[in-house]
């Protein structure tokens, strides 16, 4: 049992609060801010009981210096106020003496924000590495630590696992809330279950396909995940985004020759190249030639996966049939989400993208349940556990700070 938040004393109290604020962002505009609406409700709960509040976020991955570039959380600092309704304070710095001057200055109900905690990777993986120095750095900044990413609670990385060792901690509300709808529609939810999984994350989501395939009744890939595995089966996917990472080709042969009956490919395409704009082809997928890159998929696949639809009960989806964000290439994830809102399952989506993709199309009331972690529902579904939360429990023994 996880200590959460309403038996935890934190009036008054300097407190580090992790949520995940990664949300999809194009051109410094931000798609859909439902991880930042999500995150609300801990955050005001906090400014009502006169907290000083500092929040830790990441945003993408930061593996270069474009990286870091790019994925700065300043688009969600803009919002987070207005969705606040109040003044609230960025740092452009995720650890630095100022930071602790800052901090320092503090009022309660203040909330502070630092910039993207990945940051820290550019510096020898610091962040993602789990690195005691730097989770000892952001617990200092605090008297209780309130884990409330839920998205990211499948990774051991400082900010959510590492600081919950130096200081007392507990879950807050969106953690919560997602346990206990995940338990009762994924966990002890009706099977059939299938699994509907794409995007651009391949060598992440292979590791987790690995594990979860004996859970799992059906699993309906597209995107970069799908081009891998039909690679694999030496079918031709031109310029498409696939691994090239043998460990991961490796991998793949081995779900394919364990799992294959419980996995559905897509059986036609919509491809563009990067030379002609005008150059929208609808394909089969034996059609493909080398410059053609896989953008969306077409109605035969819709059709294919409707048939496991129907003979499902639950449906969980991770990830969207194309790149739904260009108008052009947006018309196998509206009608799959079409038809699957006129399926009367038990539908939930989890994951950046996917809760987008349903979001603007306008089919959020007919799914069951919107969790904020795709990957995070998919690590508690095969393990029943959560890394990023192994270091919250009821009795809660902390490690001294040693800085
Ligand atoms: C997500 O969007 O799935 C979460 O924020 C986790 O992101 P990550 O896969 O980059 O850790």
């Amino acid at each position: 049992m996880f200590k959460t938040l309403k038996n935890t004393d934190i009036k008054n109290k300097r407190v580090v609060l992790r949520c995940d604020l990664n949300v999809p962002i194009k051109d410094g505009f931000i798609l859909d801010d439902s991880k930042i609406k999500a995150s609300l409700e801990t955050i005001n709960y906090l400014i009502d009981n006169n907290c000083k509040i500092i929040i830790l976020s990441h945003l993408g991955k930061v593996k270069t210096p474009a990286d870091k570039a790019k994925n700065s959380l300043e688009p969600v600092y803009n919002r987070l106020r207005e969705l606040l309704k109040r003044e609230i304070y960025f740092s452009r710095e995720t650890r630095a003496v100022n930071l602790y001057m800052q901090v320092e200055n503090m009022l309660p109900k203040d909330v502070l924000l630092l910039e993207n905690t990945r940051f820290e990777d550019l510096n020898g993986n610091l962040e993602s590495g789990c690195d005691p120095q730097l989770s000892m750095y952001w617990a200092s900044l605090c008297d209780v630590f309130v884990m409330d990413a839920f998205g990211t609670s499948h990774r051991k990385h400082a900010s959510t696992y590492g600081i919950s060792k130096y200081v007392p901690s507990c879950i807050g509300f969106l953690v919560e809330k997602e346990l206990i709808a995940l338990d009762k529609f994924i966990i002890n939810g009706k099977r059939p279950l299938t699994i509907v999984m794409g995007g651009a994350k391949i060598e992440d989501k292979i590791s987790l396909i690995e594990k979860f395939l004996d859970k799992c009744d059906h699993l309906l890939l597209t995107g970069g995940i799908a081009n891998t595995f039909l690679k694999v089966l030496n079918i031709n996917v031109g310029a498409s985004l696939y691994s090239k990472n043998p460990e991961i080709l490796e991998k793949v042969k081995n779900i394919l020759l364990n799992y294959r009956e419980k996995i559905m490919l897509p059986l036609d395409v919509v491809v563009a190249n990067t030379y002609d704009k005008n150059y929208i082809k609808y394909k089969r997928l034996n059609e493909l030639d080398a410059d053609d890159i896989i953008y969306d998929c077409g109605n035969k696949t819709i059709e294919r996966y409707k048939s496991i639809i129907e003979e499902s009960e639950t449906i969980f989806v991770n990830g969207t049939m194309g790149r739904y964000e260009d108008l052009r290439f947006a018309n196998g994830t509206k009608e799959f989400l079409n038809m699957l809102a006129n399926s009367n399952k038990i539908l939930v989506a989890g994951g950046g993208d996917s809760v987008s993709a349903i979001n603007n199309f306008g089919f959020k009331d007919s799914f069951t349940y919107l969790s904020s972690g795709g990957g995070a529902t998919l690590e508690y579904l095969t393990t029943n556990n959560l890394p990023g939360l192994e270091g919250i429990d009821e009795d809660d023994e902390v490690e001294t700070l040693d800085l």
